[in-house]
């Protein structure tokens, strides 16, 4: 018999997500500097974020479909280049239309959550010095936290530091790892991802002096590993995987160290990163408050045969140790493509809390699919599914005692995709606009926005 869980306690935290990029356009507005997101090779006929959701000059009217939607939290990031144009300057403008949004949010009983970095950095950083894989960087992401922290200080408790570590390691060549040499391209990757986790704990360390009531958390791609079959090789795959693809970064996050598996990796590869005698400390001290989940599907690996080509595989999903399988127990889609895996977030969502023992929030989870308004309207089933779904095993997951904050689906309202252009769509709210056709950016909700709306009246799935 299908198990039905309670619903949530009254101060869960009912909410939705989107990024600085994927929403805003505004592009060359208000001050802003160019973000590396604004430089890369989108192929012709794929909508760039130059308009994106053009949220720029929509943001009282999105409010507005929050407050009426009943989130009681907001997660969405800043763009780095709209506060600090060459990332070094602070841009008054753009502060003040986060002052604006932020107020806004506050106005309406919904609490803003902002992540620093979602993906995007002043261009200026990646022509000054190559981004990431200079310590500058660190210093230059210190500066733009603490001009966040004391702007926002009295109306910002909930914050995210880094958006996806491994992805924005895997895509380092988003910002500025353009080396041609595999070898050398892969220890710049791992440099990059170490100066990251050190500005991180920069980071937590100044909102521990500026915003001491604060709540911070990294924001990780979730990964939960099934390997292809019970063969130890796969295990050991699954295994792999599962270090190199998360506690990778999280054990830095949270632990301030790599571990061991990764540690004796990197060092065999040559890939070890640079390190000083001061990193050690800060990264061990500063331990973030909760931890951002984000979920889409489950990953199954598998080990590689000697000489097999996965060359046209995403990168991060394959190396020497391991590569993708298929999960053929998992229903896919066009766009879900890893299949669809409910069960999958709360095996990873109690696993992470084992390994680290804090709290989570998932703070994005969402079904992609091509959309078109009909009679002005989008029936779509598929992600009430979905959702539902996935909202249960967060019930789930807080019965069985788990401390789980919230829930923010992806996305608020259709926003351009990470790499696919606007017909991959998320929204629970459509956007009229196509890849090539602007039109106007009409916002109309869609069938499980009223859905979700209800779900959150019920505070929690509404059994029947
Ligand atoms: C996460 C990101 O990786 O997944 C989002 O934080 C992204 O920015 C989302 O949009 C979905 O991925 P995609 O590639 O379908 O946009």
């Amino acid at each position: 018999m299908k198990k039905i869980y309670k619903n949530m306690p009254k101060d869960f935290l009912w909410g939705a997500s989107t990024s600085a990029f994927q929403v805003e356009g505004g592009y060359g507005e208000g001050g802003k500097g160019i973000s590396t997101t604004d430089v890369r090779n989108v192929p012709e006929g794929i909508a760039d974020s130059k308009i994106a959701s053009d949220h720029y000059h929509h943001y009282e009217e999105d409010v507005k479909l929050m407050k009426e939607l009943g989130i009681n939290i907001y997660r969405f990031s800043f763009c780095w280049a709209r506060i600090m144009s060459d990332g070094w300057n602070v841009n008054e403008e753009g502060l003040e239309f986060y002052d604006d949004l932020i107020n806004r949010c506050i106005e309406n009983n919904i609490i803003p959550f902002p992540t620093l970095y979602h993906f995007e950095m002043p261009q200026k950083l990646v022509e000054e010095f190559g981004g990431w894989k200079s310590r500058k960087c660190i210093d230059a992401f210190e500066k733009y936290a603490k001009v966040c922290f004391e702007r926002f200080k009295d109306r910002v408790k909930y914050w995210g530091t880094i958006n996806e570590q491994l992805i924005v390691s895997a895509a380092s060549d988003l910002n500025g790892n353009h080396e041609s040499d595999q070898n050398q391209k892969m220890k710049n990757m791992y440099q990059m991802s170490y100066n990251m986790s050190v500005a991180e704990k920069k980071a937590i360390k100044a909102i521990r002096e500026i915003i001491p009531e604060a709540l911070v958390g990294p924001v990780c791609s979730m990964q939960v590993i099934y390997p292809r079959t019970s063969a130890p090789e796969d295990i050991i795959a699954a295994n792999d995987a599962e270090d190199m693809l998360q506690n990778i970064f999280l054990d830095m996050s949270v632990k301030g160290k790599y571990p061991k598996r990764c540690e004796n990796y990197l060092k065999l590869k040559n890939y070890y990163p640079e390190t000083m005698e001061e990193d050690k400390e800060l990264l061990e001290k500063y331990v973030p408050d909760f931890i951002g989940v984000n979920y889409y599907a489950s990953t199954c690996i598998r080990v590689r045969e000697e000489g097999e080509d996965v060359s046209k595989l995403p990168p991060f999903f394959r190396n020497e140790l391991f590569t993708l399988g298929n999960n053929e127990f998992l229903q896919k889609t066009r766009w879900m493509e890893f299949g669809i895996d409910p069960s999958g977030l709360y095996l990873g969502m109690r696993k992470m809390y084992e390994r680290y023992n804090l709290p989570m929030m998932v703070t994005e989870n969402g079904m992609a699919y091509s959309e078109e308004l009909v009679d002005g309207k989008v029936h779509d089933e598929y992600r009430i599914e979905y959702l539902k779904a996935h909202i249960e095993q967060c019930q789930r997951l807080v019965e069985e005692g788990y401390p789980l904050l919230g829930y923010c689906p992806w996305s608020l309202l259709d926003l351009v995709s990470s790499h696919q252009g606007f017909s991959k769509r998320y929204g629970l709210i459509f956007v009229d606009r196509t890849d090539i056709d602007i039109k106007e950016c009409r916002r109309i909700p869609k069938d499980s926005y009223y859905w979700y709306k209800n779900v959150i009246a019920n505070n929690g799935i509404y059994f029947e």
